[in-house]
């Protein structure tokens, strides 16, 4: 199977935000199924270590670039970074969140969200769908979340900006997927990832573990546009997407956040 994937979507998987959580767990199962990796994220120290790591455990070949992902120059980065390699995958993990009321948010903390986590993306997918596409093969899986289902209070633009992300990769499931270019939006619920932990949830929701939620959605690359990893995580998107109303969705998410996020 390791096989199969390697030669489907190597030789090089691209992880965009691979320093810690979900990213550094996205690196650990590519390397494992046998594919080079090119690692960016603005912890350069955290990449190195994970690249020592891999290196001895896979004997694969890893390169690391401190890069930040919300700036202008990303196109430009990224390209140096891959310059002359056959990228045939691209996850882009990375996401920039605020949890809080939206008035008292800044509006530069809001953009940047709509920087690393939408222009960020957009970017990837326009570089190497071209790429890939040409080719006639590789994957592009971006993280979404199930809070891109309605809209969120007080994650009102982080929740639209994981929305983007999932209509996104679903359009082009379809358009590039006539091009044999794999794309899969992951739907993940709450991951123990220490972006996850230091915003300091208080009350009690499904929680996964990083290794399972990435296992999944490898494993759903070619399959579908999308997938929610976990059986009850599943339940909780029927039951707010088909049982709910979208406005009774909406104000059952404030209220879970609120509980989750009261001090
Ligand atoms: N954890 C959850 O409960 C959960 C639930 C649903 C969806 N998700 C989604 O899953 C993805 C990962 O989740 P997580 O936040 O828990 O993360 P994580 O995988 O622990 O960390 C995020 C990664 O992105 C990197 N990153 C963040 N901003 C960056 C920037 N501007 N430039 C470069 N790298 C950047 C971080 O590295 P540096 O800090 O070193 O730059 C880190 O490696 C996100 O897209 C998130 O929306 C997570």
């Amino acid at each position: 199977m390791s096989a199969d994937f390697a030669a489907r979507y190597g030789k090089v998987a691209l992880i965009a935000g691979a320093s810690s959580g979900l990213g550094a767990e996205f690196a650990r199962q590519l390397a494992a199924r046998g594919l080079d990796l090119v690692l960016l994220a603005r912890r350069a120290e955290l990449l190195d270590s994970l690249a020592v790591e891999l290196r001895e455990a896979h004997k694969v070949d890893v390169r690391t670039f401190a890069v930040d992902l919300g700036a202008p120059d990303l196109l430009d980065r990224v390209r140096a970074a891959t310059a002359g390699l056959e990228v045939g995958l691209v996850v882009y993990n990375a996401a920039h969140s605020l949890i809080g009321p939206f008035l008292e948010q800044s509006l530069a903390d809001k953009l940047r969200i709509i920087d690393v986590n939408c222009r960020g993306p957009l970017t990837l997918a326009d570089e190497f769908g071209r790429i890939m596409a040409a080719r006639g093969k590789g994957g592009l899986l971006l993280m979404a979340s199930m809070a891109a289902a309605q809209g969120s209070p007080l994650v009102a633009t982080y929740a639209a900006s994981k929305a983007f992300d999932l209509v996104l990769a679903e359009g082009l499931w379809e358009e590039l997927g006539k091009h044999g270019v794999d794309v899969l939006a992951c739907r993940a619920g709450a991951t123990r990832t220490p972006n996850y932990e230091a915003s300091r949830p208080s009350g009690r929701v499904p929680i996964m573990e990083p290794a399972a939620v990435v296992r999944r959605a490898l494993d759903s690359l070619g399959k579908r546009p999308s997938v929610v990893p976990g059986f009850v995580n599943r339940l909780g998107d029927l039951f707010m997407t088909r049982l709910l109303s979208r406005r009774a969705a909406i104000v059952f998410m404030g209220k879970t956040t609120r509980r989750l996020y009261s001090r």
